[in-house]
């Protein structure tokens, strides 16, 4: 099966970033969101790398014109009516994703694959909303999705070997390295890293140092590239409570109680860098 057309649903932070390493790999995307000021600044985020990437004389201006040029906006569902793939990037709440994924089984045809971008949800339970649960999958790429190479492709339950190829193609395609995940919660790499976030976020709630200190000690003494709390604001602290729930939930275990500063934080609308303000403030 050829993909030539890919819609991404959510113009969000991963989204725009998925919109573009596709259009980057020559293929049609269609940028779904809900309202057209969403999509908006999606496509001013992909504008902005871009630029970037000339400015480092890595593409030609001409070159972004004709990637740029491959990018359709949409507030329509409908017009999932013509992609061979589907990418859901909206927010991490199984209910909302499953409505979509429900809407997109009624709206596409037949050989259409429906991936989720989920951080943690079961991939089963999204594919359960639909009628082709062979064709849905996990396509967990990585923030930022036009630096990190990574993607995990979790297969739900009933996800065909088929399916499971073109996605590993389709990935390298992308530019990215597949890893194979069953679906268990948070896959691997959220099931890993999260823990790491929350517990950072019990350092400050319990006092043991403040945000930058922990930052700079796994940034010094683990040499991560971003200290956890910076990761965390950079992830969306909505998001990250999403997955700790899910990890909590799925696993049953209380290692995974989500902090409860980070549950205040998530109803005062301190969302991290989406919001201006998380563990830091940002202009
Ligand atoms: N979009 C596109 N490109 C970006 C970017 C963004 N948001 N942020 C940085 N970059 C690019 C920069 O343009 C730069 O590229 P060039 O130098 O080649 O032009 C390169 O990345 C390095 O950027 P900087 O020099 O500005 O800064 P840096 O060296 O600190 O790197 C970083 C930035 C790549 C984000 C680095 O800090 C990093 O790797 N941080 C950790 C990221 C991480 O852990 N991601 C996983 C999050 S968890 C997840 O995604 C899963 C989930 O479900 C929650
Ligand atoms: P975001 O908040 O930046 O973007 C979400 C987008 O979804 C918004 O533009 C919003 O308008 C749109 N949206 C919400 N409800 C919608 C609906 N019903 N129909 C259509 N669009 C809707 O979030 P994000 O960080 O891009 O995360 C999106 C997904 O990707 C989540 O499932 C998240 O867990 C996953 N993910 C996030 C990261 C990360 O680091 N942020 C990394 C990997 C995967």
């Amino acid at each position: 099966m050829v993909i030539e057309k890919l819609m991404v649903i959510g113009a969000g932070q991963m989204g725009s970033g998925i919109a573009q390493v596709a259009a980057q790999s020559g293929l049609r995307v269609i940028l779904y969101d809900l309202q057209s000021e969403w999509i908006e600044k999606g496509l001013s985020m992909i504008q902005t790398n871009l630029a970037r990437d000339v400015e480092k004389g890595r593409k030609s201006a001409e070159e972004m014109e004709v990637i740029l040029g491959r990018i359709a906006p949409s507030t329509s569902l409908s017009d999932g009516k013509d992609a061979d793939f589907v990418v859901e990037a909206v927010v991490e709440n199984l209910q909302v994703k499953q409505d979509i994924m429900r809407q997109l089984d009624r709206i596409c045809p037949p050989h259409t694959i429906l991936a989720s971008n989920t951080s943690s949800l079961p991939i089963t339970e999204i594919a359960s909303a639909t009628n082709r649960p062979e064709r849905v999958i996990g396509m967990h790429f990585m923030n930022p999705v036009p630096v990190m190479k990574l993607v995990e492709v979790i297969r739900g339950l009933a996800t065909s070997d088929e399916v499971y190829s073109i996605v590993d193609e389709l990935s390298s395609k992308m530019g990215k390295i597949p890893m194979e995940v069953n679906d268990f919660p948070g896959f691997v790499s959220n099931r890993i890293l999260l823990p790491m976030v929350n517990e950072a976020i019990y350092c400050v709630y319990e006092g043991v140092a403040a945000p930058e200190s922990v930052d700079e000690i796994m940034k010094l003494g683990m040499n991560h590239p971003m200290g956890p709390l910076a990761l965390a604001d950079f992830i969306g602290l909505d998001t990250c409570l999403s997955i700790m729930e899910v990890l909590h939930n799925g696993l049953g275990d209380s290692k995974y109680r989500p902090c409860p500063l980070l549950r205040k934080y998530v109803k005062a609308g301190w969302l991290g860098r989406k919001t201006g303000r998380g563990f830091y403030v940002y202009d």
